[in-house]
């Protein structure tokens, strides 16, 4: 570990990530390195950020604190640098916590009751959050109070303690299990998407710049193109492409290189790795085309329901490898192709 990358994990909070495909400690310190720290440092999701030029700015016009925001979208994208965006372009203060760490209802309180006038509370994974934590929160977003019970039984009390003006910047990778109640109260909730293969080139370069490796030719679209659609993993493809120019003491990398690197560490051309294809595999292969539940999947390559769900369908999903049907994942003919593997009785899905 160099000292600068020393430096920076003492500044990182751990949030609980979720795993993505590749992950590795030290990928999640240089994550903190390459965050993009403010919206013009944000490539892509245009009408998202559009959308928070207009809600930031106009709250620092008015001098007041912005609305709480949800960030939603799959492992990756950029939810909680949006959030370190949010506190760094309103020049306040940011607290970060997560579902899980917030186990009881107190752990909630304290944390609210320290907060500092117009700081940045960030809870990543909020869907995680129990239902009487949740109900601390409803009351503190909404009118900035907390009804806190004192005592137990017939002298029990409820006082209520005012907080200070802050934003709760909320993230989850699942929309659909944020409680409706705690969705409602969020004033802007932005959905992220995949990026774009320029969108990714762009930050494939950004990214090269600041670790100073040098890309020439299409080096840059050759790891976009295998990203993905997601920018942490275009970070790590970038990274493992260093490693080998290092390696070899290449001073330059070109499109051979990377592409030969990527290779190495298992990265198809459509940015499959082994999971991706493992997952293919037994759709294709073992469950012989039969539609296939996500718990049945899941087992079978070794990785949680959740992984599989939030980091690996996504994108396979989007490039058409696997379709969802009410009756369960099924490969479709491009997986059929792209593994090489003949589809009993041909036809197309
Ligand atoms: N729009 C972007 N422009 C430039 N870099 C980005 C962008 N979005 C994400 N990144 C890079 O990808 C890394 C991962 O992003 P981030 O940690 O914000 O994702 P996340 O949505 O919070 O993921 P998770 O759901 O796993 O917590 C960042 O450290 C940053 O380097
Ligand atoms: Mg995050």
């Amino acid at each position: 570990m160099t000292r600068r990358d020393a430096d920076v994990t003492s500044l990182v909070e751990t949030t609980g990530n979720v795993v993505t495909p590749l992950a590795s400690e030290g990928d999640q310190n240089a994550d903190v390195t390459l965050r993009p720290s403010t919206l013009a440092d944000f490539v892509g999701q245009r009408e998202l950020v559009r959308h928070l030029e207009i809600v930031l700015g106009s709250a620092r016009v008015r001098g007041q604190s912005s609305d709480h925001l949800l960030f939603a979208g799959p492992p990756g994208l950029g939810k909680t640098s949006l959030a370190n965006i949010v506190a760094h372009e309103m020049g306040s203060g940011l607290r970060v916590t997560s579902g899980p760490v917030l186990a009881r209802p107190g752990d909630l309180v304290s944390l609210l009751t320290d907060l500092q006038e117009g700081e940045v509370l960030f809870i990543d994974e909020i869907h995680r959050l129990s239902r009487t934590v949740e109900e601390v929160l409803y009351p503190a977003m909404e009118d900035r109070r907390l009804d806190v019970m004192i005592g137990r039984g017939p002298s029990a009390r409820s006082i209520r303690l005012d907080l200070p003006t802050f934003t709760l910047v909320g993230a989850t990778t699942r929309t659909g299990l944020v409680a409706a109640p705690l969705r409602d109260r969020f004033g802007f909730v932005g959905q992220l998407d995949l990026y774009d293969t320029e969108e990714l080139r762009l930050i494939v370069a950004r990214s090269a710049r600041l670790l100073g490796v040098a890309l020439v030719d299409d080096a840059a679209g050759v790891i976009a193109r295998r990203s993905r659609g997601t920018p942490r993993i275009a970070n790590r493809l970038l990274r493992r492409v260093r490693d080998v120019a290092s390696f070899g003491a290449h001073e330059r990398v070109d499109e051979k290189l990377a592409a030969d690197a990527l290779e190495l560490f298992g990265v198809d051309e459509y940015g499959l790795d082994k999971v991706d294809r493992r997952i293919l595999r037994l759709l294709c292969d073992q469950f012989a085309q039969l539609p296939v539940g996500l718990t049945t999947l899941s087992h079978a390559c070794g990785e949680e329901p959740v992984t599989v769900e939030d980091a690996y369908e996504p994108y396979l999903l989007r490039e058409g490898f696997l379709i969802r049907t009410p009756r369960g994942r099924i490969a479709t003919e491009r997986a059929f192709t792209h593994l090489g593997i003949p589809r009993p009785g041909g036809g197309m899905v």
